[in-house]
């Protein structure tokens, strides 16, 4: 991103300078666009759950940012010579939950690719100032988050068939959930900053919205979600590839607590699809959010606090 030219537009709220989910521009005093672009290889085997994963993935990046997604375009990569069926199977699973979404699938492009992929270009809107981006968080918020973390673990484990059906099951169904309730109740509560949890993991994703924001944070390993199988699983080391690149880039920034493990320190850093919000909320404010998550069915975990000193501290539990 470094490569690409400086933009200086007053109408750009949010651009590539702050690592955040998508781009806000304005157009009027009252409305912004939002748009931002996910696609990836297929997380499971199942064309249909593939297909619905991605979109509730690339829709979340607006949902992070306090926005609300209206169409999108359909970003396609497919093998030539593999049965056309089973695109249209992922373009289901796409569609469908884009329709649950309330957001409107109007074109797209496809491209002969050995590999398949799929997502979105999506385009949405936000009222101009009411963006929650990255770079808000203040000294002495709250973090909550919105799923439990291990994604990147188990569907890797799925991968080298080391799931059993019952934790596929499960994985399928958060990773497919929208993050649209749980934006509605931070939009409700109101959020200094806010991220989605993907490639870069619980602590990438943390790092660069504190960075942004010029703080630092204590975590607290006992109040994060963690699906439960993830942890055999690490131990197995199904770990993937993702996850090990970001471990190179963050694991020296952090002050770990000694009593923390290595299995705990990749579930951590471990690249999720389609993860949950990460939400810095002021702490007047937490009871209020945990009660808006609560009332939509959406799990709210308080898994730390934010701090003025720049650093990230992971402990086990609150002193
Ligand atoms: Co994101
Ligand atoms: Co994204
Ligand atoms: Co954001």
């Amino acid at each position: 991103m470094r490569h690409l030219p400086k933009i200086d537009d007053p109408n750009l709220l949010v651009g590539i300078s702050t690592g955040d989910d998508a781009a806000v521009y304005k157009l009027t005093d009252d409305i912004a666009i939002i748009q931002t672009v996910d696609f990836f290889p297929p997380v499971v085997d199942d064309p249909y759950h593939y297909g619905a994963i991605s979109v509730a993935n690339s829709l979340s990046d607006v949902y992070a940012m306090g926005g609300h997604p209206l169409i999108a375009l359909n970003i396609v990569g497919f093998p030539a010579d593999l049965d056309k069926d089973i695109l249209g199977q992922i373009l289901k699973g796409g569609a469908d939950k884009a329709q649950e979404a309330g957001v409107l699938i109007v074109g797209g492009h496809t491209i002969d690719d050995p590999e398949p992929k799929y997502g979105l270009s999506v385009t949405g809107i936000v009222q101009p100032g009411h963006q929650i981006a990255n770079a808000g968080a203040l000294a002495g918020d709250k973090l909550i988050i919105t799923k439990p973390l291990g994604l990147g673990i188990l569907t890797t484990a799925h991968k080298n068939d080391l799931l059993d059906q019952e934790t596929l099951d499960e994985i399928i169904s958060i990773m497919s959930t929208l993050n649209k309730d749980a934006a509605e109740a931070m939009i409700e509560v109101g959020a200094h900053a806010c991220t989605d949890v993907t490639g870069f993991g619980l602590l990438g994703h943390l790092k660069v919205l504190l960075d942004n924001s010029g703080v630092g944070a204590d975590l607290y390993l006992e109040n994060i979600p963690i699906i439960e199988k993830a942890w055999d699983l690490a131990k197995e080391g199904m770990v993937p590839g993702g996850s090990a690149r970001n471990r190179l880039w963050i694991e020296d920034e952090i002050d770990w607590s000694t009593s923390i493990s290595d299995i705990a320190k990749s579930i951590l850093m471990d690249a999720q699809t389609s993860g949950g919000l990460l939400i810095s909320v002021d702490p007047k404010n937490e009871e209020k959010l945990h009660e808006e998550l609560k009332k939509r069915g959406v799990l709210g975990s308080t898994i730390g606090t934010v701090t003025k000193d720049t650093k990230i501290n992971v402990f086990d539990r609150p002193a």
